[in-house]
């Protein structure tokens, strides 16, 4: 009787697995005859409850079907595993030899380059890089630079005034006083950074650009020393001897004041749009720290010489390029900053 089962058991087991589609259905047929309470497993308990004969002999055939079932079992779940392989790699397809997307490389906008570049060649001069607020109060804009209240010179630095009671700051100049209230002389600053002001846009004109402050304190210093410092500048910055001049200019903060002027490279000073037709381009302006201004930033002013200068980073970057309109560099146009 145990036997006829035996064999029906193992037809209808065979049968199952074969027609099992997936793991789960695969799983709950092994449940079924092998699980705890499988069909062969409650066979094989009660085998206990034979004759010893008999139970010897349905014992070893009941037992080889538990490892025929265990085999098969374990062959179709490779079947399985087998297919479903197969399927993820169909959907998952990568071809490993086709050409990769190149990314777009970008490339450093021009007034970074020129900014970096300037940055290296005065601190090779023993300057270091210190930075100012570009939201600025009255005081360190106006009136610690010798800019008080009513003075006409206001006028030049017209600005854009905030609801917080501040300013725009209209120049890198502050930034002067705010180091010199901090750190004794003698000493070597340039302050990049960037600058506004309230004025129309033309091909030479913005409303917003970078300057460069530089700063040399010292027991004595000269305005010698300041052409000396310019001209070196000039030389490793353009990398060739370039023209320059120092043509007397006013400014409050300083005594006396020049305007620093290059022979335009863009015309080659033949006179351009860039140059306004003078052959010659206003690169900074600079000058003897004035002796309020000393005062201003808690230093006595007989004891120390200084100069200052600032420079237009676009100018700059305008001769170095030869580039003719300001208004390119904030333009975003990829045409422009893909010469880069
Ligand atoms: N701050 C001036 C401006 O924005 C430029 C300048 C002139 C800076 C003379 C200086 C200086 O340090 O000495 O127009």
């Amino acid at each position: 009787m145990v036997k006829i089962s035996l064999k029906t058991l193992k037809n209808r087991a065979k049968k199952e697995i074969e027609k099992a589609k997936d793991l789960k259905r695969l799983n709950e047929i092994f449940n079924k005859y092998l699980g705890k309470k499988g069909e062969l497993t409650k066979i094989l308990r009660s085998l206990e409850k034979l004759p010893k004969t008999k139970r010897m002999k349905v014992g070893k055939t009941a037992n080889e079907l538990k490892n025929f079932l265990k085999t098969e079992f374990e062959k179709k779940t490779q079947v399985i595993k087998k297919k479903i392989g197969k399927a993820t790699e169909e959907v998952e397809w990568l071809d490993i030899t086709a050409p990769g997307k190149k990314p777009l490389i970008g490339s450093l906008h021009p007034l970074t380059l020129v900014k970096r570049k300037i940055e290296e060649i005065f601190q090779s001069m023993g300057f270091s890089v210190v930075e100012g607020p570009e939201m600025e109060n009255e005081w360190y804009n106006f009136d610690a630079l010798n800019i008080p209240k009513e003075h006409p010179a206001r006028d030049r630095w017209d600005t854009f005034y905030l609801k917080n009671g501040l300013l725009l700051r209209t120049h890198t100049s502050p930034v002067q006083v705010r180091y010199m209230e901090k750190n004794n002389p003698p000493l070597r600053i340039i302050v990049p950074g960037t600058v506004f002001r309230h004025e129309a846009t033309d091909a030479s004109h913005e409303f917003q650009h970078y300057q460069i402050e530089g700063l040399m304190v010292d027991k004595k210093n000269s305005v010698a020393n300041l052409k000396a410092i310019v001209g070196e500048f000039f030389r490793r910055f353009f990398e060739k001897n370039v023209e320059f001049r120092l043509k007397p200019d006013y400014f409050p903060f300083t005594e006396p004041s020049f305007d620093i002027g290059i022979s335009c490279l863009v015309c080659n000073g033949k006179g351009c749009p860039a140059c306004k037709g003078s052959g010659w381009m206003e690169v900074a302006g600079a000058g003897m720290v004035h002796p309020n201004v000393f005062k201003n930033s808690k230093l006595i002013p007989k004891d120390w010489q200084g100069w200052a200068f600032g420079f237009g980073l676009e100018r700059l970057a305008m001769l170095k390029y030869k580039i003719n309109d300001i208004r390119l560099f904030r333009s975003g146009d990829l045409r422009f900053l893909k010469q880069f």
